[in-house]
């Protein structure tokens, strides 16, 4: 059975093919349109799944998408005239965008994948979400929990699978959201709801808790982790354009200005921000007051997931847990949970927002509609388009840079980490780019990870980010124990993706400063040699050379644009950044200080 899953018209617009119950391909479609959280149509996304598969729409015997739409629509109308009149103006402008697309993705889907409407289906959002984690986990039996901003009306699910079957009995209905309150504070704190989560989580570790009380204060919790918001603090019900009321305010103060620089007297203040303001001090200390906000906030909604995995454990038996839903991106959350929930084992798929539940439907259909066999375990990343070879000759050639064409991986790999000890700063580009928002090791900045300057290096040269934002290390799966609170590495699955923060073996934490952040956790991914030989060899060969087998990880894009795809996008950005050198599967270009 064929089955295309797509998702679509909120954010992070993707699609993925199975074939038989097995993963073809999967891609979000910004990596293809450009387009930062593309949300539109996933047209370029669904071509690159059907060219991989060698097939046309034709040839499906079902496509899937995400949601309901009508059940949505449903809410939107519903919480309209509940909120009348404050909701006229998100009202109007939902109305155009649901009459104008939404409504009608059946009859996009027939015209541009090309199949007729009876092989059109429909999958709840968050029957999406579980199944994304759940069947590309390897546990035949598993509690499952969702939790996001909102689907339909429910904004978290529990559940539980068995083999191929997938129950969710219980759920959160809208506007209590535990993804809405997170955006909120998102929000409050100056970054762009559903981009900026991470950065408040980032932030986080700056500051201590002190407001927790008044975060507990929006909401009341039942102990299994039932909650209901006070609406009285929000407005993400009611405005198209600001998620938090004036009493949100009057709690917490005015809100941080969008694009401020952050730094505290923790974080010192990095070169590439300029000359040290006059009034440093001051500045500091209102930062601080936000870093403190970020950490209450965090602190009450890893609590909540808390009290909901441990609920779920007790109700169901289960010792395995599967998450998905843009909240299971919060990778500091899913380290405690895995630290202090009652499991032995976390699943989490590394596209674990919304575009993963393109993967989900699909794979809703295959195992729970249909009752097929499971087959299929998701123990990597690499699911989207390879380098093309003559697209890689060109982009060496016409950038004009002194370049090598090594003859096999040892010298793509023993070249690569002269360079890394050198400190230089590499652009790593090769097979197939990866699934979810994570770079984790095909389209990478690699740099040494020792070197106490190299966060500063590589922020001044290649991203221009905020100091709070931590990189994340790549660590050999075998060694990472050595390393990283991380007993048995090989069964911790969030951490192949890069969702799981665990803290930095105190003995470890002076040789590898630019990747433990403020608070002495990481962000880790391990690495196994048998889903991505050619990173894992660099790794290993880095280790011998330097005495840690961790490199220094992060996404290969310039701020604000989506993570490079081909090698003229890799060049290109290799070029307006301050990277040393690029790596394109076994061609290596330099700039002339490298
Ligand atoms: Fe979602």
């Amino acid at each position: 059975m064929r089955i295309l899953g797509i998702s679509c018209y909120f954010h992070d617009a993707a699609a993925a093919l199975l074939e038989h119950g097995a993963l073809v391909a999967a891609a979000e479609e910004e990596r293809f349109s450009r387009v930062k959280h593309d949300f539109g149509f996933p047209r370029h996304a669904i071509r690159f799944c059907l060219q991989q598969g060698r097939m046309t729409g034709a040839d499906l015997d079902y496509v899937a998408f995400f949601e309901k739409p009508f059940v949505k629509f449903d809410r939107i109308i519903r919480t309209a005239i509940t909120t009348a009149p404050r909701a006229h103006a998100v009202f109007r402008k939902a109305m155009t965008a649901w009459m104008l697309d939404k409504l009608w993705v059946k009859a996009r889907i027939r015209d541009i994948v090309g199949v007729p409407d009876d092989r059109i289906l429909f999958v709840e959002h968050h029957q999406s979400h579980a199944a994304s984690a759940f069947y590309c986990s390897p546990f035949s039996d598993a509690a499952v929990l969702t939790v996001d901003g909102v689907g339909e009306w429910a904004t978290a699910t529990t559940g539980i699978g068995r083999n191929t079957q997938l129950t969710l009995d219980s759920e959160i209905r809208f506007p209590h959201s535990l993804g809405l309150l997170y955006s909120a504070f998102t929000a409050f704190l100056g970054f762009e709801v559903n981009e900026g989560e991470y950065k408040v989580m980032g932030m986080a570790p700056y500051g201590v808790p002190r407001y927790e009380d008044k975060v507990w204060r929006l909401l009341e919790v039942a102990t299994d982790g039932a909650f209901r918001l006070n609406l009285d603090y929000f407005s993400f019900h009611y405005s198209a354009v600001k998620t938090y009321s004036s009493r949100f305010e009057d709690l917490f103060g005015p809100p941080r200005p969008p694009d401020a620089p952050f730094f505290t007297e923790s974080s010192g203040y990095p070169s590439y921000f300029g000359p040290k303001p006059g009034n440093y001090s001051e500045l500091a200390a209102q930062n601080q007051h936000y870093a403190d906000v970020a950490a209450s906030i965090q602190v009450v909604t890893e609590e909540i997931l808390l009290r909901m995995a441990r609920s779920l454990c007790a109700r169901t038996n289960a010792t395995r847990l599967c998450m998905a839903g843009g909240v299971a991106l919060n990778s500091v959350a899913n380290g405690r949970i895995l630290r202090e929930a009652p499991i032995t084992d976390l699943y989490v798929q590394p596209a674990a927002g919304d575009s993963g539940a393109a993967l989900g439907a699909a794979l809703f259909v295959h195992h729970n509609v249909f009752g097929e066999p499971r087959s299929f375990v998701m123990n990597h990343a690499y699911w989207g388009a390879t380098l093309d070879p003559d697209a890689v000759t060109q982009a060496a050639t016409a950038s004009g840079l002194r370049h090598t064409e090594c003859r096999d991986d040892a010298e793509v790999v023993g070249r690569t980490v002269d360079l890394l000890i050198d400190g230089k700063v590499i652009g790593w580009a090769q097979g197939a780019f990866e699934w979810g928002p994570r770079a984790l090791g095909n389209r990478s900045i690699l740099a040494d990870p020792r070197r106490g300057d190299m966060k500063d290096i590589v922020n001044t040269k290649i991203k221009f980010r905020e100091p709070y934002r931590p990189f994340a290390p790549s660590v050999l799966m075998d060694r990472a124990a050595d390393l990283f609170q991380l007993a048995d590495p090989g069964r911790h699955w969030p951490a192949r993706f890069m969702l799981l923060v665990v803290p930095v073996l105190d003995a470890a934490r002076e040789r590898i400063p630019a990747v433990t952040h403020v608070d002495g956790s990481a962000r880790l991914q391990t690495v196994a040699a048998d889903t991505n030989p050619r990173y894992h060899s660099l790794i290993h060969t880095f280790g011998e050379a330097a005495g840690v087998p961790v490199l220094l990880n992060t996404s290969f894009n310039l701020r604000g644009e989506p993570i490079v795809n081909t090698p003229a996008e890799a060049l290109s950005t290799f070029l307006r950044s301050g990277m040393d050198a690029l790596v394109l599967d076994r061609t290596i270009l330099y700039k002339d200080s490298s």
